[in-house]
């Protein structure tokens, strides 16, 4: 098992998403892993062949579709995690994300891929590409009052993204506010 999708994994083992949506499937390695700890798991990639890397026996459906036609097409979707790993370029991850924020939970999670290429020759298309840049750029303009953000410099880098407004769920927000002054 590759380093990210033991990352991705550990973390939606934790999350325990309602529902998961992965851009860019691949051979199903990363999809394969988070739909054991998922109810749903939605995977999208243009590249129809990605199916049948897919394990059948878990809750996976796989639109065979760019990310964009695919929020084009289900703009009422609800997911409560995300993972961005699709086209390698910083406008298309852009949209990505910001087609992600229209359609994720509150309190729902995002993860980059490739945001921390390990050395020059990691710029190519093949690797990260210029993701990082994207998220560099993200990093300065994101309201860090309504998000938390993590950058972890391993497997080309993990990029998460919190949507967060309390400190803990389970204590109303006076309350919470009394506990902070
Ligand atoms: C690095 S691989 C994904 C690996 C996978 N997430 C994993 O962890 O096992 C990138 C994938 O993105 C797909 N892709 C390329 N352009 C895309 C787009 N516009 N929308 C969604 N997926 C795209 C490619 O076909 C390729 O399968």
């Amino acid at each position: 098992m590759k380093g990210s999708t033991d990352i991705i994994s550990f973390f939606a083992d934790h999350i325990k998403p309602k529902r998961y949506l992965e851009i860019g499937v691949s051979q199903a390695q990363t999809i394969n892993a988070v739909a054991k700890c998922a109810e749903e798991t939605v995977g999208v990639d243009p590249n129809l062949e990605c199916e049948s890397h897919i394990n059948k026996d878990l809750n996976i459906t796989f639109h065979a579709l760019t990310s964009d036609e695919f929020f084009k097409k289900h703009p009422d979707a609800k997911f409560d995690m995300i993972f961005i790993d699709g086209f390698h370029e910083k406008e298309q991850v852009r949209l990505d994300f910001q087609n992600s924020l229209k359609v994720l939970s509150p309190d729902g999670w995002v993860f980059f891929h490739d945001t921390y290429p390990p050395e020059e020759k990691y710029l190519s298309r093949n690797y990260c590409g210029d993701v990082w840049q994207y998220v560099w750029q993200l990093k300065n303009t994101l309201d860090l009052k309504d998000f938390e953000f993590l950058t972890l410099p391993w497997f080309y880098g993990i990029t998460i993204v919190r949507k967060r407004n309390i400190q803990v769920d389970f204590l109303p927000l006076s309350k919470q506010r009394g506990l902070l002054q």
